[in-house]
């Protein structure tokens, strides 16, 4: 029994077969607990003898199955290493819809920055939650003013301290911000997230904005034209872009432009496209930051990305620039 018993443990060929060939042995019908059964039935003399030679073998039996348990274990184990093997060293395979694209406007984010550091441009940043302080009041927009409404904010319950902290409405706060921080002569532009409660075809409640300051100390709107001209021929690839300055309003300019340029330039036959907002920062602006406005003067514009990214590259809903559709992405997206 002993030999036959261990030549069945030893034959299991994997862990399922082994349990088999324990309950068979081992188990409450198995051969080896009905040696155990027939101890009663024996002549006294015979009983003990008999029971320890069971017990020995049951021992013997239940170690090998677990040795063997181990083996195959170990086996299977190394088996399915194998199998699983992966080359990390072979060349990805992905198919064309695999392949990720970059979002026109990453695109467009990218090529501004380049063209406005070539023009010695540093980027600057400033947090999407801005203090009312920053947003507003230091950009020369006082509580009452009207200004205010026309900006739709998004605020946030306010603090202990009565403050309301928002969603910035435009980029100029990084305007105060760099200010702050920097001494001039000072050349930023500041890319980034502006919210507006605003929703419709050419609206939507969270787009992006460049905003540019240049500080300097004989500074003029002869410059802001020619950094502004530089651009567009740069971005929008054409040697020459028309360009039209319209007198506008902003509180912390003065004077005040709103720029357009003419769709001819760029394809289209449209007559002209608004892109900009721009003008001289306002003494008021300067003193707030402690520069004195005797010295320091300086031009600031804030331009609409994602306007400029619809002009470019012909995209003709807003909205359709954060619906998150892949097709749309392979559509109008870059390749890597
Ligand atoms: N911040 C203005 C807007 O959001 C644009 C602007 C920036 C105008 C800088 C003048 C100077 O409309």
């Amino acid at each position: 029994l002993e030999k036959s018993a261990l030549k069945k443990v030893r034959g299991a060929k994997t862990l399922a077969e082994l349990e088999d060939v324990r309950v068979e042995l081992l188990g409450r019908n198995g051969e080896i607990q009905a040696l155990t059964k027939q101890i009663g039935t024996l002549p006294p003399e015979e009983k003990q003898t008999f029971g320890k030679a069971a017990n020995k073998l049951k021992r013997k039996v239940s170690d090998e199955i677990e040795a063997r348990k181990a083996e195959l274990k170990e086996r299977e184990l190394a088996e399915k290493l194998a199998r699983e093997k992966a080359d990390v060293t072979l060349p990805v395979r992905l198919g064309p819809q695999l392949e990720g694209r970059i979002h026109p406007l990453s695109q467009v984010w990218d090529e501004v920055t380049e063209i406005f550091a070539d023009m010695g441009f540093e980027v600057a940043e400033g947090p999407d939650i801005e203090t009312d302080e920053n947003n507003f009041t230091k950009l020369n927009i006082p509580e009452e003013h009207p200004a205010r409404q026309e900006h739709d904010t998004f605020y946030f319950h306010p603090k202990d301290d009565g403050s309301r902290p928002l969603l910035r409405t435009h980029t100029s706060p990084v305007q105060i911000r760099a200010m702050q921080e920097r001494k001039p002569p000072m050349r930023i532009i500041a890319p980034g997230r502006v919210y507006r409660s605003d929703s419709d075809q050419t609206h939507t409640p969270q787009f992006h904005q460049v905003e540019g300051l240049v500080i300097d100390e004989t500074t003029h709107m002869g410059h802001l034209r020619w950094v502004l001209e530089e651009f567009c021929r740069a971005f929008f690839e054409v040697d020459d872009v028309k360009m039209r300055y319209r007198a506008s309003h902003f509180p912390f300019t003065e004077p005040s432009m709103e720029v357009d340029i003419s769709a001819e330039a760029i394809g289209k036959q449209d007559d002209w496209l608004e892109i900009l907002g721009c003008g001289m920062v306002h003494p008021n602006v300067l003193r707030g930051v402690g520069l004195d406005p005797e010295k320091y003067q300086g031009f600031a514009f804030g331009m609409g990305l994602d306007r400029i990214t619809m002009l470019k590259y012909g995209i003709p809903d807003l909205r359709t620039m954060f619906a998150s559709d892949l097709r749309w992405l392979r559509h109008y997206g870059f390749s890597m």
